[in-house]
């Protein structure tokens, strides 16, 4: 297949490329650099330097050959900025993404895969959550993933356009050469590996009174080569279905205190960590059913342990300590 790649030069966007191109598909990324970069993105893929709120530049690209799906990774991602200047991610997230989606149309792509978030739910007590648990995004993020959601149920339902929406959980892990570049780096995996190469003096840990054993929040995190995986089976599943919504978790949650302790352990690194007042937002508990994808596409994470997780992260952090930078 042909595929456009919106968003193809960051962390999940480049992993994702990179298996399209080894499963044989044509890859384009379009991607206009805000915070990705050219080298996240794999050879043998196109590459494309534009906005998705550059119509005419969609135009140009979506109407230069005839793509058979686009994948939408482009976004910003930071739930905690998104509360302080909402403007932005209305504006990047839901008008580009619509930009997006109406050129898509327009130059007859038939399929359409969506990076959403386990953002979308109400930060609720069900563990774990499946697609059909109660809606409620508790900050402006969550909620452009979920008018998303809906503008394609809208889409598909008037003008036959067949989507899938995958809703991710913590994504994490790196792969040889391609792993978490954020800036600023909000996620916990890469703060505590940052702090084990001496890049910050300690990690926060926000809250340590939540429901839950140890009182830190607890998360679902998934590989990004097993989000990968489930990209491209959604993409070539939506053949026979024509609308799609996945959660993608493995299903095991872990505690904020069980990550800093599994950093220490991989690094051999005494990480220092401070406990802080809770974030505004932060449910309990956020750990994925994704029997759905599991059983519609057969659906297997191959690296669902936390220390896996982490110690692929550790190689990718230890050998780019400055990311795509250089040193
Ligand atoms: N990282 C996670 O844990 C996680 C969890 C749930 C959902 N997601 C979603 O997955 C997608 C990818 O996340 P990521 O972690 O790879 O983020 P990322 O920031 O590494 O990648 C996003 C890419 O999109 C590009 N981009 C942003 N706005 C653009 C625009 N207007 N035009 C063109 N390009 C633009 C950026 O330059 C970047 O290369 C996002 O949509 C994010 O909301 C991520």
């Amino acid at each position: 297949m042909k595929v456009f790649v919106a968003g193809g030069a960051g962390y999940i966007g480049g992993i994702v490329t990179a298996e399209l191109l080894k499963a044989g598909h044509h890859v384009t990324v379009y991607d206009s650099l805000v915070k990705g970069f050219r080298q996240a993105v794999p050879e043998g893929a196109r590459f494309v330097q534009a906005d998705i709120l550059d119509r005419e530049a969609l135009d140009a690209v979506l109407g230069s050959e005839s793509y058979d799906a686009v994948m939408h990774f482009a976004a910003f991602i930071e739930a905690g900025r998104s509360m302080r200047d909402p403007g932005a991610f209305f504006r990047n997230n839901v008008t580009g993404s619509m930009t997006l989606i109406e050129a898509a149309v327009t130059h007859n792509v038939e399929r359409f895969v969506f990076s959403s978030s386990a953002g979308v739910y109400n930060a609720v007590k069900h563990v774990p959550l499946t697609e059909d648990d109660p809606i409620g995004p508790a900050n402006v993020y969550g909620e452009t993933k979920y008018m998303i959601e809906e503008t394609l149920k809208w889409y598909h339902e008037i003008l036959g356009l067949r989507y899938a929406a995958l809703r991710y959980f913590n994504a994490s892990g790196a792969v040889p050469g391609h792993g978490e570049a954020h800036d600023p780096e909000t996620h916990i995996i890469p703060l505590v590996l940052q702090v084990a190469l001496g890049q910050r003096e300690k990690v926060f840990i926000y809250g340590d009174d939540y429901a839950t054993p140890d009182g830190t929040c607890i998360r679902d995190y998934v590989h990004i080569l097993d989000l990968a995986s489930a990209h491209i089976l959604a993409l070539e599943g939506l053949a026979e279905r024509s609308q799609a919504i996945y959660n993608l978790g493995n299903g095991a949650g872990y505690s904020v205190k069980e990550v800093v302790e599994t950093a220490r352990e991989v690094t051999g690194v005494d990480i220092p960590a401070e406990i802080a007042p809770r974030r505004y937002g932060d449910g309990d508990i956020l750990v994925a059913d994704a029997s759905r994808i599991r059983q519609d596409l057969g659906w297997e994470p191959q690296i669902p342990d936390l220390r896996d997780i982490i110690a692929s992260a550790w190689e990718w952090h230890r050998t780019h300590p400055y990311g795509y930078n250089g040193s």
